[in-house]
């Protein structure tokens, strides 16, 4: 069972419908993982459906693409909010409702998150030497 989740719902559906085509089993979700509280809405609901996950592709983000001076405040937070925060509220809550599994069996594929981690840490260490 494949178990499609994003902000958009038509896409996840639409994602859905392709690997039931191949033969495989998949269902949809509408999350917005920068949002913690339905992060962990839609992870409850997920238990309901799978007993346990072998792999997460935690993969949501956006990439506003401008030179660097030019991102708004708010691109920057909607980055920090869905690029890192929202990779940390799947994996939190994935762990909270797959304890066992997640611990020993789990596979996570995250780079959104080590991307930006990596991002966050080179400006953290240059402007430490400025
Ligand atoms: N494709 C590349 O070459 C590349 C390279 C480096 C980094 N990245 C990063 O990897 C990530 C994934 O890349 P991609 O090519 O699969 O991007 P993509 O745009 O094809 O897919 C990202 C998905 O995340 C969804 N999404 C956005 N905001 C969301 C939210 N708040 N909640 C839930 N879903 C949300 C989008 O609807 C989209 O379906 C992005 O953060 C991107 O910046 C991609």
């Amino acid at each position: 069972m494949i178990v499609c989740w994003d902000i958009n719902l038509e896409a996840a559906q639409e994602t859905a419908k392709e690997v039931e085509a191949i033969g495989g089993k998949a269902c949809a979700f509408h999350c917005d993982v920068s949002q913690q509280k339905d992060v962990e809405l839609k992870a409850k609901q997920v238990k309901n459906v799978v007993p346990h996950i072998d792999i997460i592709i935690n993969n949501a983000g956006i990439m506003p693409c401008h030179p660097f001076l030019s991102h708004s405040i708010q691109e920057i937070d909607r980055c920090i909010d869905i690029n890192v925060k929202g990779c940390i509220w799947v994996k939190k809550y994935f762990y909270v409702f797959y304890p066992i599994t997640f611990y020993f069996k789990t596979k996570m594929v995250s780079n959104t998150f080590c991307v930006h981690i990596s991002v966050l840490l080179v400006v953290f260490v240059k402007c430490l030497s400025m």
